[in-house]
Formats: structure tokens, C-alpha cells, sequence
């Protein structure tokens, strides 16, 4: 949720900082701006997506510059609203991600003697900064934050000094290191092509970058050692190489992420597994997609392991903090590490002395670092804002806990490495034919249903966001069992209804489910193992006994895609999402 880029260096800055900002392009594409530093300070700001900007050539050089790609929270989009934003007299330049929730009363206070040019909550940042800048750069940084309350990041630049500034309260910055250039920005990809040296800020932590980097706690001041980590992830897979999308590249790459998900370490395996067992009450958390991969946790840890997990969509979860004692434990999923309900949903719980346990892709991210115990995705960057690989890669590794908890983990290993392989040979050019011939037949509809039982109800739901999220048809996943009770009501001539079958004790009763809606006239897609004469279209899936939701997915997310492409939607950046969402 917006992106912040900011580079020092005897390189071109600018150029720099433009390429950063379309590698960070996910995190918001309302629109983008920079600020670049030739003696005085020049600002470029543009409504819309950076990758649709091609003069970054064009541009004047410089050797200090910071940027920011926007998801509009506050202040409509438009070219006053997008960042970098200056003080009166232009001299200090400010990008922020996140929100500052004081803004208000401090706008107020400082209207008396400052000139706002937008309706943003982070213009107050340069004017609180410009009132103490007497005291120096560095003073009137920590001045004004101080002063402002919120999660955020910011990154600050003065045409006075050759320093830029950055500042992190709960959405995260990354430092890199290549010889005397110094990178800063919200992601690492942003600057994955110059560098894997990096250094990570926490929370309540001020960087000092100029040629050294000096690391500050703001709490009490002090200065901070940074520990240099060196990243295992490649420039090229952050890239999109040969295909036309992230998203597609990143359903192709599930031929391997799955097995590498799956390749964890038996005896951390196991070490969890013993935690659970012993745990009063655990509690899976996540947002959007990754919730529902907790929701498919919910059923497998029941089926699998006799164990009822509670799972709280994270934005919620402190409604249930009053069940919470130091002998609950926390599951967390998420790809990023930043999401702000869910980082909040764990600071909650380790209050009450919650352990946490988490699955997360992104190395070094806010959730791995609060965890007792994180278990990495290890997908490599996923850049589409649409979830693929990274989800199938979580189904995995929970299904795994879950047969270690049963004290099963050989079985369950073996089953998912089948899966691995089977997800492999379904990711060929005619599969992906045959899923996109389907795309074709329904892409005209106004709303695509989904009905799943047992493990692929909630799958059903996680059907419906792909769908939703890419196309911009309004899809809704249900519980099989549940057409009666209302959705049937919506069944017309030709309703598309996809069904989702597993090999399992739930195969009979979905098709009887979906008989219901076929004698109302639904269009069946059935999406199973074995061909059925309700089917009106068939979409083979292998039999993986209880990793049934990853083969399942895997048709869903190729024709989620595909039904973006004939509709016309770019299928990496859904309207009006972003995909870290590091605001409440
Ligand atoms: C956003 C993204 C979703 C993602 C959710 C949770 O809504 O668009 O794709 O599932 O955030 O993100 P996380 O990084 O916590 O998994």
C-alpha cells in the first residue's frame, strides 16, 4: 500500500528511483511522483500508473532522489494528492506510506503559518519539519514525529543537506547496500537489481543515510548496530520474463514452488506440531486470500489431525482477545509480513502472552520478525496483487503441520510432493486452452457462483476472489449445503456454477447440491477428478486426496486470468486493490 523508493549514489538517482518505482508498482498505481535534488529540490508528479510513463530518459539527472507510487487513502487522486510533499519554501520533500491519524488538529495548527497545497494527511510532515529546521536536519525529523501518531513510513529529503531521512512506525523500510550506494525502499525488489545487501528498519527506528548509515532508536535515542543480512532471492524472479503478466508467471511457477514450500525442516516440523498439541485454544489469523487459506487450515487440521483451530479474520481478532492466555498460540499467514490488521491482531495477542507462529514469503518482514517461530513460503516475490503462488505454497505447508500434529508427517509429505508433481503436469499449453475455451463461454456473465463442501467450501470462497478480483464479476463462493437456504434464489437460465469436488465423503452430496442448481437452469463447470453427466463443461483435476484445494485452485486461478485478458482488465493491478495493505 504505496510504494517509497529513495537512492544516493554517484549513479543517475532519478532514472534509479523511476525504475524502483515501477518494480514497486504493486503496492498502489493511482499515481506517482519524485523528488530529485540538484542544489534545489525538483519535483515530477504524474496521475496513473509509472509503467505507463516512458520518459524516465528524459529526465534530469541527479545523485539523491526519493518516490512514491500511491493508493489513495487520503485526498482524492490527483496530481496536488500524489507525493513527494514539500514544505513552504520547497526545500523539504516528503513520501509516506501508511496514515497519520492526528493529521487533522495538526493541519489546523499549522495553517496559521503554513500553505497546504493538497488534502493529504502527509503534507503536515514538511511543514512540522520546516517549523524546527533551525535545530538541523536531523532534530527537526525527530521533532516531527514526535508528534504525529499512526503506522507509517516516511523518507525525507532537504535541498540543504546531502542526507535523506527515514523514519518506520509499522509499514516497512528496507535499507540497501552497494559499496557507497545507499538504497532505501518498502520493498526489496525495488532495488533487488543493484543489490542483496540489506538492512532492516524496525519500528520506532530513525536511518541517517549519506556515504555511512547511522541507525537510531527514537524511543530513547540511542544509536543501533544493523546487522547486514544478504537476500537469497534473483533479480530475474522478480521480473516477469517471458510472459505478459506477473500473475500468469506467478501460476506457472506454481510447477515448483509447492515442492519448495513443502521442503521444510522435519524437526521444526515437528516442534510445532508438539506446540499445537499442547496449546489451549489456537487461533489461525490472516486478510483477504491468506484468510482463507486459514479457513481451508480450519477443515484440514480438523479432518486431518482431530483438532479444532479457530480462525478470526485478523481485522476482527481483537474482539477475541478476552480467550487469550500465554497458553493459546497464534497461527498467522501472510505474504508479506505487513498487513496492518494482521500485525495488529498479533500485537494484541502477544500482550496477553500469545505465542505466534507464523507462515510468511517475505524474509525479514514486520510478522517474521514478531514470531516465535516463522515458517518461510520460500515462492520467491510475488508481484501480482492477485495471490497464486504464494497461496497454493501456504495450503501446502499447513496441510503438512496438520499431518504432523497427527503424528503423520512422512504421510503427509508424500502426499503433498504427489501434489507438487501433479500440479506440474497440469501447468501445460493445453490445460491452459482448455480452462481459457471456458473463459471464452462465460466471460459475458454478470455473476459466477461457486459451491464447494468439507475442504473446498472455504476454496469455494477463495474461487470467488480470484474471480473477483481479476475479471470484475461479481463471483461468491458457498458452502454446498447452503444453495437452499438463499443463493438458489439467484439461479437463472444459464447462471454459471462452478463446482468443486474432492475425491472425499463430501464427492456425493456436492453433486447433489449442484443438481439443485442445474434443474434451475445453471450452467455446470464441474472441476473434479471424475467426469459427471451434470457437468456441462469439465475441467479434469487429479485425485490428491486431501490436498484437493491446490489441484482445485489451480483451473481457477487460469480462468480468473483469462477472464481478465477478454475483459480487457489488466490482470496484475486490480482496480482499487493493492497488494500489501499496510493501513487499518
Ligand atoms: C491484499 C491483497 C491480497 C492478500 C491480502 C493479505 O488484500 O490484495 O491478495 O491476500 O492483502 O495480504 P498478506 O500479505 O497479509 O497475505
Amino acid at each position: 500500500m504505496c510504494g517509497i523508493i529513495g537512492y544516493i549514489g554517484n549513479k543517475n538517482a532519478t532514472n534509479i528511483v523511476v525504475e524502483g518505482l515501477k518494480r514497486l508498482e504493486y503496492r498502489g498505481y493511482d499515481s506517482w511522483g519524485i523528488a530529485l535534488k540538484n542544489g534545489e529540490i525538483k519535483l515530477i508528479k504524474e496521475v496513473g500508473k509509472i509503467s505507463k510513463f516512458s520518459g524516465g530518459q528524459d529526465l534530469e539527472k541527479s545523485n539523491m532522489a526519493i518516490g512514491h507510487t500511491r493508493w489513495a487513502t487520503h485526498g482524492g487522486v490527483t496530481k496536488e494528492n500524489s507525493h513527494p510533499h514539500t514544505s513552504c519554501d520547497g526545500k523539504i520533500a516528503v513520501v509516506h506510506n501508511g496514515i497519520i491519524e492526528n493529521f487533522k488538529e495538526l493541519k489546523k495548527e499549522l495553517e496559521t503559518n503554513h500553505k497546504f497545497k493538497s488534502e493529504t494527511d502527509t503534507e503536515v510532515i514538511p511543514h512540522l519539519i520546516e517549523e524546527n529546521i533551525n535545530l538541523g536536519f536531523e532534530e527537526a525529523v525527530k521533532k516531527a514525529v514526535s508528534r504525529i501518531k499512526g503506522r507509517y513510513a516516511i523518507l525525507v529529503m532537504n535541498a540543504d543537506s546531502n542526507k535523506l531521512i527515514a523514519i518506520r512506525r509499522g509499514s516497512p523500510l528496507i535499507v540497501g547496500i552497494n559499496n557507497d550506494e545507499k538504497f532505501i525502499a518498502s520493498d526489496i525488489p525495488a532495488f533487488l537489481n543493484h543489490t542483496k545487501e540489506v538492512m532492516y528498519l524496525d519500528d520506532n527506528e530513525m536511518v541517517v543515510i549519506d556515504c555511512e548509515l547511522k541507525f537510531f532508536n527514537l524511543k530513547d535515542g540511542s544509536k543501533i548496530n544493523k546487522r547486514r543480512i544478504t537476500i537469497d532471492w534473483d533479480a530475474s524472479q522478480a521480473e516477469k520474463g517471458d510472459h505478459p503478466y506477473f500473475v500468469i508467471k506467478e501460476i506457472m511457477e506454481q510447477k515448483d514452488t509447492i515442492a519448495r514450500a513443502v521442503n521444510q525442516k522435519d524437526k521444526e516440523i515437528i516442534k510445532i506440531a508438539n506446540e499445537i498439541n499442547k496449546a489451549y485454544g489456537t487461533f489461525f489469523t490472516g486478510c483477504g486470500t491468506a484468510g482463507k487459506v486459514c479457513r481451508i487450515g480450519e477443515y484440514i487440521f480438523s479432518k486431518v489431525a482431530n483438532k479444532h483451530i479457530n480462525f478470526t479474520v485478523s481485522s476482527e481478532f481483537p474482539n477475541y482477545q478476552h480467550f487469550l492466555t500465554n497458553k493459546t498460540l497464534m497461527i498467522a499467514i501472510s505474504q508479506s509480513g505487513e498487513t496492518a490488521d494482521v500485525m495488529e491482531a498479533v500485537e494484541v495477542a502477544k500482550k496477553k502472552g500469545v505465542k505466534i507462529i507464523s507462515l510468511v514469503n517475505v524474509m525479514g518482514s514486520s510478522l517474521q520478525r514478531a514470531s516465535d517461530h516463522a515458517f518461510m513460503i520460500n515462492a520467491g516475490p510475488e508481484k501480482a496483487v492477485a495471490s497464486t503462488k504464494v497461496t497454493t505454497a501456504q495450503i501446502a505447508i499447513i496441510t503438512l503441520l496438520a499431518y504432523a500434529t497427527a503424528g503423520k508427517l512422512k504421510e503427509g509429505k508424500q502426499l503433498l510432493m504427489n501434489t507438487a508433481s501433479q500440479v506440474n503436469d497440469m501447468l501445460n499449453p493445453r490445460y491452459e486452452q482448455h480452462v481459457m475455451k471456458l473463459a471464452e463461454k462465460i466471460k459475458d456473465s454478470n455473476n459466477i457462483y461457486i459451491l464447494g463442501r468439507s475442504l473446498n467450501y472455504p476454496l469455494a470462497q477463495e474461487a470467488a476472489i480470484k474471480i473477483m478480483e481479476l475479471s470484475y464479476i461479481h463471483a461468491q463462493g458457498f458452502a454446498g449445503g447452503e444453495m437452499k437456504h438463499g443463493p438458489l434464489a439467484l439461479i437463472e437460465k444459464n447462471s454459471p456454477v462452478i463446482t468443486l469436488v474432492g475425491n472425499d465423503e463430501s464427492k456425493e452430496e456436492i453433486i447433489s447440491n449442484t443438481m439443485e442448481a442445474k434443474s434451475r437452469g445453471a450452467y455446470i463447470i464441474g472441476i473434479s477428478p471424475e467426469n459427471n453427466d451434470i457437468f456441462n463443461y469439465w475441467i479434469k483435476v487429479p485425485d490428491a486426496g486431501n490436498a484437493s484445494p491446490i489441484v482445485n485452485l489451480i483451473p481457477i486461478q487460469i480462468l480468473a486470468y483469462h477472464l481478465a485478458i477478454l475483459r480487457g482488465c489488466d490482470p496484475d493491478y486490480c482496480r482499487n486493490l493493492s497488494k500489501s495493505v499496510t493501513v487499518k
